[in-house]
C-alpha cells in the first residue's frame, strides 16, 4: 500500500521462493515481480531464488515460468527483451526442505550477493507450498541464523494457516518463537486487491458515510463471494477444507471486518489491524442452537454450465464419493457492539454457482413515512451502497429517482463509480500489491496471528458441528444455480433476498 514512488528501489532484494516449481509461483508470484518490473517498483538490484526438488538448470526453469507467465499474466505475453533483463535474476536452486545443505547453500547464495551488491539485502522467504511444510523450513531457517536480522528477513505464509483453532495457535506459536511478528506476512490475497483495499478508502476518506454507517441506519449487510469453478483437480485439499475454511475464516471474514470496523486513528498497519480484530471478537459466537438457525450448509450436485456437462462434487478426483464436505456455506452473523447491534451480516459463499462474483451490498433502512401513492412505488427498492469487487469494480449507489414522463413513478436508479469507466489502463493484481508490501516492510494487508485466530475461534463451533453431523442431504444444489434452497430461506425469512448484479456481456 505505497504512497511514495519507488522507495525500494535502492532496497537489493533476494526473494527465495519455497514451492518454486508449484503453479502459485509461475501464475501469480513470478507475474506479479515481472508486472513490478515493468512498472518500475522492483529494486535495481534483486535476486529470484525458485527453490525445488526436482532438477531445473536456471534456463529450464526460467522457460517454465515463461510458459506460465505468456498465459496467465494480466500484462499477456511478455515483452522478449524485458523478459530477458528480468529472468536474468531468476535462478533455480535444487532443494531439500529437510537436508542442511539447502539452507547452507541459501546462505552461500547471501553472501555472494550481499558481496557483489557491497550492501546487506532484504530477505523474502516466500512458503509457497503446503502448510505440513511450514514448520520445517521455519526451523531449518531460524536454526541457519537466515532470519536472525528483522529489519532485513521476512518470511511470507501462504493460506491455509492452521486447519482449526488449535493447529493455527500451534504454527503461531512455532514461529513467534522463531522470528519477530513484524517478520511474518500472513497472505490473505483478499486484502491486496484492489477494490478491497478501496473499502478502507471509501469509508475513511469521505465524511457522508460516517454518519450513517450504524445501526440507526442499515438494515443489513451481503457479503457474496461465489465462484462458478468447481473444485477441478484441487480435490484432495478441498477435501479436507470446504467452503468454509477455504473461504469464509479467511477472505470473507477479512471483507466483513473492512465493513464493520470502526476508524482507525492512522492508517499505521497495527492501528487497521486492531480495528478489524475488533470486529472479530465482536461477533457473536454461536451456541449449537444458533448454528442451526443462522447457518446453513451445501455441495453441488452435477448440472450444466454454459452448454457442458460437469460433475457432481462427490464424483470430482480425489474426492470421497459420501463426502461430507461443504461446498457452499451461508450464515448470518451478529456483531455486538453500539454500531451493529441487532443489523444481521447475511454471508454467503459456494463452487459451481451461477455466476462469478464478490459483491457487497449494505442496504439502508426504509425511508420513514411514504408520501407517494402506491401507483407510483411499485418498483421501491430501499437504499443501497453496493460493492462489487469482481468481476466488475464498481461502487454503486442505488437511489429512488422519477422516471421521466408525465406520471410521477419512481424507481431505482444506480449511481455508480466504475473502475473501468473512470481510469485508464487495468489495475494491479492482489500479489503485486502483496509483494510490494512485503519488499517495503508494510503489513497493513496482511493477517496478524490473533486476528486468524479471532477467525478461527468464531467458526469452531460451526465447523465442529457440521463435521460431527454428517448432511443427509448433499447434494443439495445443482451445478449452475444459486446453491441450496435452505440459503434462500435463510435471508427470505427475514424478509430479504440475496443481491446479485447483473453479467456484464
Ligand atoms: C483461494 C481459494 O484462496 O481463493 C480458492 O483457495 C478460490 O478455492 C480462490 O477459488 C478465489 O480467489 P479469487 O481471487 O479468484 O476470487
Amino acid at each position: 500500500m505505497s504512497s511514495e514512488k519507488n522507495p525500494i528501489q535502492k532496497q537489493p532484494t533476494i526473494f527465495f521462493i519455497f514451492g518454486g516449481t508449484g503453479d502459485l509461483t509461475s501464475r501469480k508470484l513470478i507475474p506479479a515481480l515481472y508486472n513490478l518490473y515493468l512498472d518500475g517498483w522492483m529494486p535495481e538490484k534483486f535476486a529470484v531464488v525458485g527453490m525445488g526438488r526436482t532438477l531445473y538448470s536456471d534456463e529450464q526453469f526460467r522457460g517454465l515460468l515463461l510458459e506460465d507467465l505468456n498465459n496467465f499474466s494480466r500484462k499477456g505475453k511478455a515483452e522478449p527483451k524485458k523478459w530477458e533483463a528480468f529472468s536474468s535474476n531468476v535462478t533455480f536452486q535444487v532443494s531439500d526442505i529437510k537436508d542442511d545443505r539447502t539452507y547452507e547453500e541459501q546462505t552461500n547464495t547471501i553472501k555472494k550477493l550481499s558481496s557483489a551488491w557491497n550492501a546487506e539485502p532484504c530477505i523474502i522467504y516466500y512458503l509457497a507450498v503446503a502448510p505440513r511444510f511450514f514448520a520445517t523450513i521455519a526451523e531449518n531457517l531460524a536454526k541457519h541464523k537466515l532470519a536472525d536480522n528483522p529489519e532485513k528477513a521476512r518470511i511470507v505464509i501462504e493460506k491455509p494457516f492452521g486447519h482449526d483453532l488449535d493447529s493455527a495457535k500451534e504454527l503461531n506459536r512455532l514461529l513467534n518463537s522463531l522470528f519477530l511478528e513484524r517478520q511474518i506476512y500472513r497472505i490473505d490475497h483478499y486484502l491486496g486487491k484492489e477494490t478491497v483495499q478501496n473499502i478502507l478508502a471509501f469509508r475513511f476518506a469521505n465524511s457522508i458515510l460516517e454518519p450513517l454507517w450504524n445501526r440507526n441506519h442499515i438494515d443489513h449487510v451481503q457479503i457474496s463471494v461465489t465462484e462458478q469453478l468447481g473444485v477441478g483437480d484441487r480435490g484432495g485439499y478441498y477435501e479436507e477444507a470446504g467452503a468454509m475454511r477455504d473461504m469464509v475464516q479467511n477472505h470473507i471474514l477479512q471483507l466483513l471486518c473492512l465493513v464493520a470496523m470502526e476508524p482507525p486513528v492512522s492508517f499505521q498497519a497495527d492501528e487497521v489491524r486492531n480495528r478489524k480484530v475488533d470486529v472479530l471478537h465482536a461477533m457473536r459466537k454461536f451456541t449449537s442452537e444458533e448454528i442451526k438457525k443462522n447457518a446453513v450448509r451445501g455441495q453441488y450436485g452435477k448440472g450444466w454450465v454454459e452448454g457442458r456437462e460437469v460433475l457432481g462434487y462427490r464424483e470430482e478426483e480425489s474426492v470421497n464419493p459420501e463426502s461430507n464436505t461443504e461446498t457452499f456455506a451461508a450464515i448470518k452473523f451478529f456483531i455486538d457492539n453500539w454500531r451493529w447491534h441487532g443489523v444481521p451480516f447475511y454471508l454467503r459463499t459456494g463452487k459451481r454457482m451461477h455466476q462469478s462474483s464478490s459483491i457487497i451490498s449494505i442496504q439502508f433502512k426504509d425511508v420513514p413515512h411514504l408520501i407517494f401513492p402506491s401507483e407510483a412505488i411499485e418498483s421501491w427498492q430501499q437504499n443501497r451502497l453496493i460493492i462489487s469487487i469482481q468481476p466488475e469494480m464498481s461502487i454503486r449507489l442505488q437511489v429512488q429517482a422519477k422516471r421521466p414522463g408525465l406520471g410521477m413513478t419512481l424507481n431505482p436508479v444506480d449511481l455508480i463509480f466504475d473502475y473501468s469507466g473512470t481510469y485508464n489502463g487495468d489495475s494491479p493484481e492482489a500479489y503485486e500489491t502483496l509483494l510490494l508490501d512485503t519488499m517495503l516492510g508494510d503489513q497493513t494487508l496482511f493477517m496478524r496471528g490473533d486476528q486468524v485466530e479471532a477467525a478461527w475461534d468464531l467458526l469452531m463451533p460451526i465447523l465442529n458441528a457440521w463435521s460431527s453431523k454428517k448432511s443427509l442431504n448433499f447434494p443439495n444444489y445443482a451445478a449452475d444455480s444459486w446453491g441450496p434452497e435452505i440459503a434462500e430461506a435463510l435471508i427470505a425469512k427475514d424478509g430479504f433476498h440475496w443481491f446479485t448484479l447483473p453479467l456484464k456481456k
